[in-house]
Order: structure tokens, then sequence, then C-alpha cells
């Protein structure tokens, strides 16, 4: 595959975003646009080195992310944007040494390694091939004019009314024979009503000498392009549709599809059951039969087996392992881990702490930086004060305690291992191995008082 190389078009504005950032990083549920092109042509088997993306407009942002995120992917810069004409010949230096270059809009994020597969395979048979797609309102899209022999295109703006009603429509995705497009490139002109050099020329230009042009008509929703934040929308919907459907034949449950959005980078096993209303980011896992409950949203949380979210979590970056419970209305974040069988339960906060296995919060908690040993039993709201003005502190409380409603441990404190607090105490002092810390004033009765005498003027 060494002889075939790819090059991604994004040094256009994107002028119909309305936004501040360039249009190939604007996000599809949790990724850049392009991240899901340049995935798509390393699933059809290019390698990274093969690949480049010609940056202009914002396009140090565009560098800064590619280079980070797809190291050995080549960056190529158009500093002035002419069209796609000019795009790709300014990038002639690079795709110069190849056999077949295929061009890509950087804005069509749906397009599957499958197709591309296909299209790759034209490489031998044409001069140039290029994807085309029946529209059904094909607005401003180049128009495919087809002969008995050959293909070309032309441009909305420049096409008669006869032309403007062909429904065929270039989908801005082709293969070169790049002795072909080497022939042709220079010869495109700027001649036309938007005085701008036009890649589709090449296949005009390509015919006039006698060269093979074809085209591979492919479903439209694959070729949806993104040129606005209601087409951004509505490749999301796709994406989302195609992401949920990839986990439910991996037999996943999804109850309804339609609510729930699975990021490109989450990973989920079979049985694992998504309730309505459920959003899964980033490099989150859900193990075997884990089942995550309503209105939940994870961000890089890794569920191990059979963990249970009854309904409305908030995970971020912390670990559920097997068998482990919360719920509902819990917040767990920072580096957090439930050892297996643990158990957070309603209105608790876990802030990077550590629940040994087959602990408990069950109710109303905040523990942060806490480290708490198995079988502990906290009860009902309990807290780490674990910032003093200054400093975040730490609490540790070892296996087997049980800590009596109400308990504030004043962080940095200790408590060991089999110890209890009483209710209502305030924890400052460490507590050894099996002794009970009370930390709290004596109740005193006072007799013979009545609210209305003590109240008289
Ligand atoms: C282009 C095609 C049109 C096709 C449509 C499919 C041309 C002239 N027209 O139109 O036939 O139906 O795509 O979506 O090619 N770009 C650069 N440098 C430039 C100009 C553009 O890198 O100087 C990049 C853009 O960032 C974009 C892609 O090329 O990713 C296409 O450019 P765009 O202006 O969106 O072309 P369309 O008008 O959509
Ligand atoms: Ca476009």
């Amino acid at each position: 595959m060494d002889s075939l190389c790819v090059l991604i078009m994004a040094a256009g504005k994107g002028t119909r975003m309305k936004s501040a950032y360039p249009k190939v990083l604007q996000p599809i549920l949790d990724r850049p646009i392009i991240d899901y092109v340049i995935n798509n042509v390393l699933k059809a088997g290019v390698s990274q080195q093969n690949i480049a993306v010609l940056v202009g407009s914002g396009g140090e942002q565009v560098e800064a992310h590619i280079s980070q995120t797809f190291p050995a992917v080549n960056i190529l810069w158009q500093h002035e944007q002419l069209g796609t004409g000019h795009a790709v010949k300014s990038a002639r230096q690079w795709w110069g040494r190849y056999k077949h270059l295929v061009v890509l809009n950087g804005d069509v994020p749906l397009l599957r390694p499958h197709s591309l597969d296909e299209l790759m395979s034209c490489c031998e048979e044409f001069d140039c091939t290029v994807i085309t797609f029946m529209a059904d309102y094909p607005n401003e899209y180049g128009r495919i004019i087809r002969t008995h022999d050959s293909v070309s295109i032309v441009e909305y703006k420049d096409a008669t009314e006869e032309q403007r009603k062909i429904k065929e429509v270039n989908a801005g995705c082709y293969a070169f024979r790049v002795k072909a497009l080497d022939e042709v490139i220079g010869d495109i002109t700027n001649n036309n009503v938007q005085h701008e050099y036009y890649l589709p020329d090449a296949l005009g230009l390509m015919n006039a000498r006698g060269m093979n042009t074809g085209a591979i008509p492919l479903p439209e929703e694959e070729m949806q392009g993104v040129n606005t934040q209601i087409e951004l929308a509505s490749v999301t919907r796709v994406m989302r549709r195609r992401i949920a459907e990839r986990w439910m034949r991996e037999g996943v449950r999804i109850l309804d599809p339609e609510s729930v959005y699975i990021g490109a980078d989450v990973t989920l096993a079979p049985d694992a059951v998504i309730m309505p209303d459920v959003q899964l980011w980033g490099k989150s896992r859900i193990g075997e039969g884990s089942i995550v409950g309503t209105g939940s949203v994870l961000t890089n949380a890794v569920l191990g087996k059979g963990v249970k979210i009854t309904a409305y979590a908030v995970i971020e970056n912390s670990e559920l392992k097997d068998g482990a419970k919360v719920g509902a209305f819990v917040y767990i974040r920072d580096g957090s881990c439930l050892e297996n069988n643990a158990y957070a339960g309603k209105f608790v906060e876990l802030k990077n702490s550590h629940i040994g296995e087959g602990s408990k919060v069950p109710h109303l908690s905040y523990i942060g930086d806490a480290e708490l040993g198995h079988d502990v039993n906290i009860g009902a709201g309990s807290i780490t004060c674990n910032y003093d003005g200054t400093h975040k502190n730490r609490t540790k409380i070892g296996n087997n305690c049980f800590v009596g409603s109400n308990t504030m441990f004043v962080a940095p404190v200790e408590i060991g291992d089999g110890s209890a607090t009483a209710a209502g105490s305030v924890i400052t002092q460490a507590v050894p191995e099996n002794a009970l810390g009370v930390g709290r004033s004596r109740q005193k009765n006072i007799a013979d008082w009545s609210i209305h005498k003590h109240h008289k003027p």
C-alpha cells in the first residue's frame, strides 16, 4: 500500500460554521471532525506516514491537534486558499513521489472505510475516479456530467439551468493516478464565476487528453459534508446511531438508542445495559453485565463486571470494580476507586478517594482525599473536612470501621482498624484500633423549661 497516499483538504475557513474554531476541529460527539476522517483512512489500511492534512486557515490549531493525536500524519500548508485545485497543487512536492493519490474533503466524517477501499481499488482502472451520490436536494454541490465513457464535473455556480437539474453530485473525494494528475494540474485555471482553481476541472482536462475518468456512486448518508451547525448536528445524529448500533451488534443492550450518547473511544462489553438518557464519554469502559442507570454521565469511567449504577450518577476519571453499586444521585470524581462490591449511595460525593472492598457510604456524604479499608460502614451525613483553607489533607479509615452518622473527620486524621466513632462526632485526633472515638459535647437537659415561658417579654 506504500505506493498510495491520502491528502485531506482542510485549509478552508469554514465560514458558514460562524465559529472561532477551524471547521475540522468542530466536535462530533467528543472528538473533532478530522479525527473521524483520519481514523477511517487508517481503518482502510493506509498508514499515518502516507496521510497528509493540508491546513491553512486556523492551521496552527489544526496542526497542534493532529501532531498530538496522530503524530506520524504529515501536515502541509496552503497559505492562501485559492481553491481545491490550488490546494492539491500546493502539495505536489509531497504526493509527487507516490503512484496513486486519494484526495478527500476534510469534512466528510461519515465516509466508511469500506467505501474508501472501493475508491482505492479503482486506482488501476481510471486516471481519476470520483465518488458521487444522488442528492434529493443537490443544493450547491458540483454536478456530475456523464458521457458513455467519461465523467466530468461542473460547479453549481457555473452550471446552466439544465445542468443544475442533475441530481448526481460530486462528493469531493477522488482517486488519481499521480502521473495523470501531474500532467493536468498545472493547466487548471481560475477562469470561472468564483475565480477559484477547481480540482474538479482536472477531470475535464483529462478527458480532453484521452485519459480515463470514472465515478462510483455511494449512499448519500456517507457523503454528508459539514458546512453549517445544522449539518454538524445532522452528521452527529448519524454518528451517534452508528456507534450505538455497533455496540448493540456486540451484545450491549441499549433501551433507547435515540436518547443515548456514546463517544467514539468508549468500549462496552456484552450484556452491559444502558438505560435511557445516558452519556458515555472519553475512554469510558463498561464491563460485562454492568448497568448504567438513567440520566448518568460518565467520562473516563472504568466499570468492572456486574456494576450497578441505579440512576443519575456523574462519574469522572474514576473506577468502579466488579459488583460495585452506586446511586442514585452520586458524583464520583478525580481518581476515585470503589473496590469490589463497595457501595456509594444516595447524594454522595467521592473525590480522589479509595473505598475498600465491601465498604459502604450509603447516604449524604462527602468523602474527599480519603482512604477507606474494607468492610467500613459510613453513617449518613458523615464528611471528611479535607480542606483547611490552604491544603488538601487526607483521612485514613482502617478496615471494619463503623462510623456513626454525621461524623466530621478533620483531616489529616486517621482511625485504626475496627474502630468506631460516635454519631455527631468531630474527629480531630487519631482513634486507635478497636476504640470508640467520641468527639461531641454531652447532652444536658434543663428541667421545667417551656418555649412559651422563655419567650415572654
Ligand atoms: C467542493 C467541490 C464540489 C463538491 C463539494 C462536495 C470544488 C471546486 N468543488 O465544493 O464540486 O460537490 O466540494 O462537498 O472543489 N479547501 C482547501 N483549500 C482551498 C479551498 C478548499 O483546503 O483553497 C478545502 C476545504 O477546507 C474543504 C474542501 O477543500 O475541506 C472543500 O472546499 P469547499 O470550499 O467546502 O468546497 P465546496 O464549495 O463544498
Ligand atoms: Ca464543502
